[in-house]
């Protein structure tokens, strides 16, 4: 089952790729039946809102459903005094009142003083090279000068994480069958732009001719570090050496380094690569990280993209990509000690005693979350050893037990299963196949871990699961307790306390690098009103507060949460728009959630990410104006033409800088 999904599916979406699933186990009945049972419990202290009469089936639904807004009076639980936004679809993105958002850079801006203007008309890969890449979404707000703590001068680090052609190309056929052209303008698109910002009376500018500014690309060379690099597995015909590599492919969200460097993911690159796997020495691996699953032309003019020719190649994305946004000239590099899987972020915590752990998770149905923890501590004074921190260190993946416990398994070759009998020769082989040698250990087949966000202030870190609507009732578990999960929810875990025994000069904290952490549903989504949706909020969410398919997360200073969405094909289906969410995590205000901002129809809502002093939040729109098969979307005929609204031009991806009318804090 090769089959291509229909050339306008969206590409983020994972559930465009029919076949790469985890197989995954199946409990029996009366285990089932337990995991019923016992799910009320796992769901901690959290009340299930009572079910309203009215409305039945999928959210959304008739536009009345929005029209009455809740008391205020039920609002006093949270610490976050905006005013609620509607969920409304509309042509345009909408903030809570009281605040701006101005777009501050689009698709085809000027990312180098000399670029050329866009020209949708005639887009072409040398200026594509030079200007703003497609489908913004993870963001960095890296400020200027290095280590100030400035809020208002800075580098915006978006990454570009992949390109819709029916949407972007005025002449278009079938997105497998692009003019090479065409071609090089979505590889141009893709990957990453650093560009100088700063605010001006207010209101955030970019400043094209910015000494940092830079495009990475598929083209950009990087280097390959880490268990992995060099191993035969990783050598091509134009890297014999196994530590070079061109560019970076599906960027999704990341990271920043206390030592000021940003981490970019590769998430789904098997869209990437063509040709027959079976007649590749990698078959078994290749079918399990669902490659080829060909969604881009690429292959067409770039032998690399093509298994056959090359069936190493696609062992060379799937990584963690470091890159020093303050310095131009410098080299990407991809860290293998991280794992290779579709990383959605990876987000960094320096632990009580020093070492560095950046958790991420693999999005797709039934795939697992993980963690790294690095064998060296962070040295503020030592910016060099700091770069070597992300090579070193052991790779956990999690198990989540029906006890409220959750078991980090490391994935070390030699341990356990990870043996020669079971396929793996090294800890590149580990790593390489991270999906694999997880399977082996039984992690727990998660409903699509995006990001995995450390909440700063507590200590708690929280999993965001979009959504897993092909999950049985044979499938449920406590940590992914629904059956055709529409809705997704979001995972709390706990690490322990620092033992006063081990508390170092650093003082007491969480203890990140602990192998048994504790953990409970922080919510369920979907609409709390409709009970088939089996939804978990606090009980005084409003009809506008409940969110769907959590994808990217942010803390504010408080240490409250920032929930971003992404309803993927169902969007259409729901009629309610993407955006923006925030709730407490603890205190009376707990999962009480409320929306802010609302995305243009089409567009799912990432990067968020706020200034050090969080007066401002910029939100990266992604793929406004995009459609699915039930609801076609292209060049001549778009569902929205966000955020131009000119006659000719397509929708454009866009970052939006939010600030409030009085420049106070983001939230109150
Ligand atoms: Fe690229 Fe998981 O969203
Ligand atoms: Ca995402
Ligand atoms: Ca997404």
């Amino acid at each position: 089952m090769t089959e291509n999904p229909p050339d306008n599916v969206n590409l983020a979406d994972e559930d465009g790729d029919n076949e790469s699933s985890n197989p995954s186990p199946h409990p029996s009945l009366a285990r089932v039946i337990e995991l019923r049972l016992s799910r009320r419990e796992a769901l901690g202290g959290l009340l299930a809102s009572v079910a309203a009469a009215g409305v039945s089936g999928i959210p959304g639904g008739p536009s009345n459903l929005f029209a009455a807004t809740t008391s205020s009076s039920k609002r006093d639980a949270s610490t976050l005094t905006f005013e609620e936004i509607d969920r409304t679809l509309t042509p345009h993105h909408r903030v809570s009142p009281g605040y701006r958002a101005d777009v501050l850079i689009r698709w085809g801006d000027r990312v180098f003083a000399d670029a050329p203007e866009f020209d949708p008309l005639d887009l072409d890969p040398s200026a594509q090279a030079r200007q703003f890449g497609y489908n913004n979404d993870y963001i960095a707000f890296m400020p200027l000068p290095r280590g100030s703590d400035s809020s208002s001068h800075g580098l915006l680090c978006v990454s570009h994480e992949y390109t819709n052609a029916r949407l972007m190309f005025a002449r278009f056929t079938h997105r497998l069958e692009l003019t090479e052209r065409q071609a090089a303008v979505e590889m141009m698109a893709h990957g990453q732009t650093i560009i100088e910002i700063a605010l001006e009376s207010g209101v955030w500018k970019t400043v094209p001719g910015g000494k940092y500014n830079r495009r990475i690309t598929p083209l950009t060379p990087m280097t390959i570090s880490g268990p992995a690099a060099g191993h035969p597995r990783m050598q091509t015909t134009d890297d014999p050496t196994g530590r070079l590599c061109l560019g970076t492919l599906n960027n999704c969200a990341g990271g920043v380094t206390p030592w000021g460097t940003v981490l970019i993911t590769e998430e789904n690159f098997n869209y990437y690569f063509v040709g027959d796997r079976s007649k590749t020495p990698e078959a078994d691996h290749l079918k399990r990280y669902g490659i080829p699953s060909t969604l881009y032309s690429w292959g067409n003019y770039h032998e690399r993209f093509q298994l056959e020719k090359e069936p190493h190649e696609a062992n060379r994305f799937g990584w963690v990509v470091e890159i020093d946004p303050y310095d131009p000239e410098s080299v990407p590099v991809k860290r293998t000690a991280l794992g290779r899987f579709k990383h959605e972020g990876a987000t960094v915590v320096v632990n009580h005693d020093g070492r560095v752990v950046v958790y991420s998770g693999d999005d797709q149905r039934y795939e697992y979350v993980y963690k790294f923890v690095s064998n060296g501590i962070y040295d503020a004074e030592s910016p060099e050893a700091n770069r070597r921190l992300l090579d070193d260190g052991i790779l956990y993946v999690a198990k989540f037990i029906e006890d409220g416990t959750c078991e980090w398994m490391p994935l070390v070759w030699g341990q356990g299963p990870l043996t020669p009998e079971n396929g793996f020769h090294s800890q590149a082989d580990v790593l390489i196949a991270a999906r694999q040698a997880s399977d082996r250990l039984e992690a727990t087949p998660m409903d699509r871990p995006e990001d995995v966000e450390p909440n700063p202030v507590t200590g708690k870190v929280y999993i965001m699961l979009t959504k897993n609507p092909r999950r049985t009732e044979e499938q449920i578990d406590t940590a992914n307790p629904r059956a055709v999960n529409r809705f997704g929810h979001i995972i709390e875990l706990e690490p322990p306390e620092v033992p006063e025994s081990q508390i170092t000069e650093r003082g007491p904290g969480p203890d990140h690098a602990a192998t048994t952490f504790k953990w409970n549903i922080f919510l369920q989504a979907g609409d709390p009103e409709q009970p088939e949706h089996e939804a978990v909020y606090h009980p005084d969410v409003s009809r506008h507060g409940w969110l769907v398919n959590p994808d990217n997360a942010a803390f504010d200073n408080k240490g409250r949460l920032w929930i971003s969405t992404d309803q993927g094909e169902f969007q259409p289906q729901n009629n309610i728009a993407d955006g923006m969410w925030a709730t407490d995590t603890q205190g009376e205000g707990r999962a009480l959630t409320k929306m802010f901002f609302a995305c243009p129809v089409g567009a799912e809502m990432c990067g968020p990410c706020f200034t050090p002093d969080g007066t401002t939040m910029f939100l990266a729109v992604q793929h406004p104006g995009e459609g699915n098969w039930e609801k076609p979307s292209t060049f001549a005929s778009p569902l929205t033409r966000w955020p131009d609204f000119q006659d000719g031009v397509p929708p454009r991806p866009s970052v939006v800088a939010v600030r409030r009318d009085d420049g106070g804090e983001i939230g109150g």
